[in-house]
């Protein structure tokens, strides 16, 4: 290993950036509490997590643009609290990213080499491959008035890697663009770091992007990390009741384990799952869970034994599947995608394959009442822009066949 790591990773992979217990406060409110994560060099590492829970304030930590109270942070096993902003081999784009409109794209690429007085040869070769690097190869002498909004963003990321930084971090870069033109750069943003070779550190609270463009996703709440993972992970092993409800649609219950690989839903009925109790449960007891069920883990039958018995509440045409909300007996409303449609009012089954089924230790985030479209505990409403009311407007019978 090239240099001294202070945090386990058992892949033997180095890690570029390595955070350890880093604390931060402002006016008496701690907003960051003992953040601990590395990051791999030449990975694309997402924070996520709604606003306000921190993901700007590590950033600009990693930047050189805030202090931290306490905690280490390490640049290639060297403390980089020490170095200064300008010193940083690291270099930022934000959300709102500060062109100048007076001077033409080359100009605004070539601004920071001109003011540390890279000769002008070098400048203009630096500038002209960077720019080609971002797709604006043609683009030297538009001003940036006469540039689309992914343009503007294509030459703040051109701006940033003609410095040939070793980490670029990316406050919310898309933010600024329609939901179109944000697909489209999320897909050449994760081009654009696989041929630069920079390990990428991105910010969003936009779970599908993190999910799309990610190595490793950090999911924060609060100034906390509640879990590390790659987006397979957290998506189909949450760790607790936020993350799988953050992270996804998700139908969230309480259940109870009183042994190995079964678990008790509120509903009573008791399905096979592939986790053993946790270490701490006892056996035969019944041990407080939560447990998920994504909507597309479900299938629909008709009323059968042993499953989930319910009623068609509403259905909705979501292009590739119908989403459809089943009121099970005793009052528990599950969202459900299925690809074929279904009438409401219509009873039905649903099954669940056991590895579909994922239990998680209950937490403070965990639901009070575990039904989809049941408001949640306070503070988690609207976090992950998610769309509920859209779920549960549609009863008219609209997409009924
Ligand atoms: N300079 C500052 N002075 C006082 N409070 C601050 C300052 N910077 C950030 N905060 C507070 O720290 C908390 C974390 O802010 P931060 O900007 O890191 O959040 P964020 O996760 O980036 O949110 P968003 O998604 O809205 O950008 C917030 O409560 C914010 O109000
Ligand atoms: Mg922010």
């Amino acid at each position: 290993m090239a240099y001294n790591q202070i945090l386990p990773d058992d892949t033997g992979k180095e890690h570029i950036i390595e955070i350890k217990d880093l604390c931060k406060s402002f006016d008496g409110t701690q907003v960051l509490k003992d953040i601990t994560f590395y990051i791999r060099n030449n990975e694309f590492i997402t924070l996520l997590g709604p606003s306000g829970c921190g993901k700007s304030t590590t950033l600009r930590i990693i930047a050189g643009f805030e202090t931290a109270d306490s905690g280490i942070v390490n640049f290639e096993g060297e403390d980089l609290l020490k170095v200064p902003a300008h010193k940083r081999n690291i270099n930022t784009v934000f959300q709102r990213y500060a062109l100048f409109p007076h001077l033409d794209v080359f100009d605004n690429v070539a601004f920071g080499l001109k003011i540390k007085k890279v000769p002008k040869k070098e400048i203009e070769q630096r500038v002209n491959t960077a720019l080609a690097k971002v797709g604006l190869a043609d683009y030297g002498e538009r001003y940036i008035d006469q540039l689309s909004g992914g343009q503007m963003q294509r030459v703040a990321i051109a701006r940033a890697i003609v410095n040939r930084p070793r980490i670029l971090l990316l406050d919310e870069p898309l933010g600024a663009l329609d939901l179109k033109m944000r697909k489209e750069m999320q897909i050449e943003l994760k081009q654009m770091q696989r041929d630069l070779g920079i390990t990428f550190v991105y910010v969003t609270h936009d779970q599908e992007e993190a999910l799309t463009m990610s190595d490793t996703i950090i999911v924060m709440k609060d100034g906390v990390i509640q879990q590390i993972g790659t987006p397979i992970d957290v998506y189909n092993e949450p760790k607790n009741a936020y993350v799988a409800d953050f992270i996804g649609e998700s139908n969230i219950v309480p259940g109870t384990m009183k042994k190995d690989f079964e678990v008790t839903f509120s509903d009573g009925i008791t399905f096979t799952c592939v986790d053993p109790l946790f270490p701490e449960f006892t056996e035969g007891e019944d041990n407080d869970v939560d447990m998920v069920i994504r909507p597309e883990d479900f299938y629909v039958s008709d009323e059968a034994e042993g499953r989930i018995n319910g009623t068609v509440e509403s259905i909705v045409f979501k292009g590739v599947h119908y989403e459809i909300l089943v009121k099970s007996d005793n009052g528990i409303v599950w969202m459900v995608h299925n690809v074929d449609p279904v009438k409401i009012g219509q009873r039905v089954g649903l099954y669940v394959d056991p590895d579909d089924i994922q239990i998680m230790r209950k937490s403070e985030m965990s639901p009070e009442k575990g039904s989809y479209g049941i408001k949640k505990p306070a503070g988690q409403e609207g976090d992950a822009e998610k769309d509920s009311a859209d779920t549960t407007a549609e009863t008219d019978g609209g997409a009924d066949v």
